[in-house]
């Protein structure tokens, strides 16, 4: 594995190996020094056309923690504001001898784009509605965490689907590991065509939670709807929020998801996503440990397997 594009096309055994190679990381991590010297001498910068706080920090912090040098850019203080190409960004900022560059972009596409312009390492952090890998991945550990496994959970995945990269990479992720996946949102808010898609659907939510494991609530995506696709945002939440009455629709050992971050009040209540059931900021945690993982696997000794 030389770059991570996506989680459609890896088997299960490769998102298994990267599952169980986070776990010495999550010991790392435990540490009272938690550092480790496997990627001296590399350097990893991250170009972010879009904003993130989650995704950018903890690539950042599995960076740091593995002793790679990190190079920091800054999309928005950068010559990108003087009409610099992304091409010219990329072999410039390759020209000055990185291993790896993280990107997140507003257009599906662009990290596979820069795999072309660039010898070294690429990671897709988030590219327009397509796909955001490291998600996928820390969702499935952190199911795994908690529940012990994802093969054989049932996750409904509920809200904006349509403009959701987490849902893409999380449907090929979680039935790759053997889930029972159901999307459950209005029509207006599903791809107008599921074909190829390995997810059961509904527009039921209250009919769907009790014979879920795990509920994964979709952030309402404001920034990318450019038309009205619900009525309104209190009708959104009447039908498909997690409401704290809806959690009681919910079996005892069920838990809830969102990968952040999170509308209170409209896709998921304020104090539901603080209940003890509420896996989020475990979410978050284990993104450190994953990111590690994968930066191990493709600039470190697990490069070369
Ligand atoms: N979940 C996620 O990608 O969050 P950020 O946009 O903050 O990186």
């Amino acid at each position: 594995m030389k770059h991570l594009l996506g989680i459609e096309g890896l088997g299960r055994d490769e998102i298994e190996h990267l599952l169980d190679l986070t776990d010495s990381f999550v010991e790392v991590s435990r540490r009272r020094m938690p550092k480790v010297p496997a990627l001296q001498g590399r350097t990893v910068t991250w170009l972010f056309y879009e904003d993130s706080t989650r995704t950018r920090l903890s690539f950042e912090q599995a960076a740091k923690r593995l002793s790679a040098d990190t190079l920091s850019f800054s999309v928005s203080a950068s010559s990108v504001n003087k009409g610099e190409s992304l091409r010219d960004t990329v072999e410039t900022i390759e020209a000055m001898g990185v291993d790896a560059i993280v990107v997140r972009h507003r257009s599906a596409g662009v990290p596979h784009q820069i795999t072309k312009w660039v010898s070294g390492s690429v990671i897709n952090a988030g590219d327009g509605w397509h796909e955001h890998p490291t998600q996928a991945l820390l969702d499935c550990y952190t199911m795994r965490e908690h529940l012990g496994g994802v093969d054989g959970l049932r996750i409904a995945v509920v809200g904006d689907v349509k403009h959701s990269r987490v849902a893409r990479s999380d449907a090929w992720a979680f039935t790759e590991l053997g889930a029972e996946v159901t999307l459950v949102a209005p029509p207006t808010l599903l791809p107008p065509s599921m074909d190829g898609w390995p997810v059961a659907v509904s527009h039921d939510l209250d009919a769907v939670l009790p014979k879920v494991d795990v509920v994964y609530l979709l952030r309402m995506q404001r920034e990318r709807t450019t038309e009205a696709l619900v009525p309104s945002l209190r009708e959104y939440t009447a039908r498909y929020g997690l409401t704290r009455s809806r959690v009681d629709l919910l079996g005892d050992e069920a838990i809830v998801m969102h990968p952040g971050p999170m509308n209170r009040g409209v896709e998921i209540a304020a104090d539901v996503a603080d209940l003890p059931r509420s896996v989020v900021t475990d979410q978050v945690r284990n993104g450190v440990a994953v990111r590690m993982a994968v930066l191990f696997e493709l600039l470190g000794s697990g490069g070369e397997r």
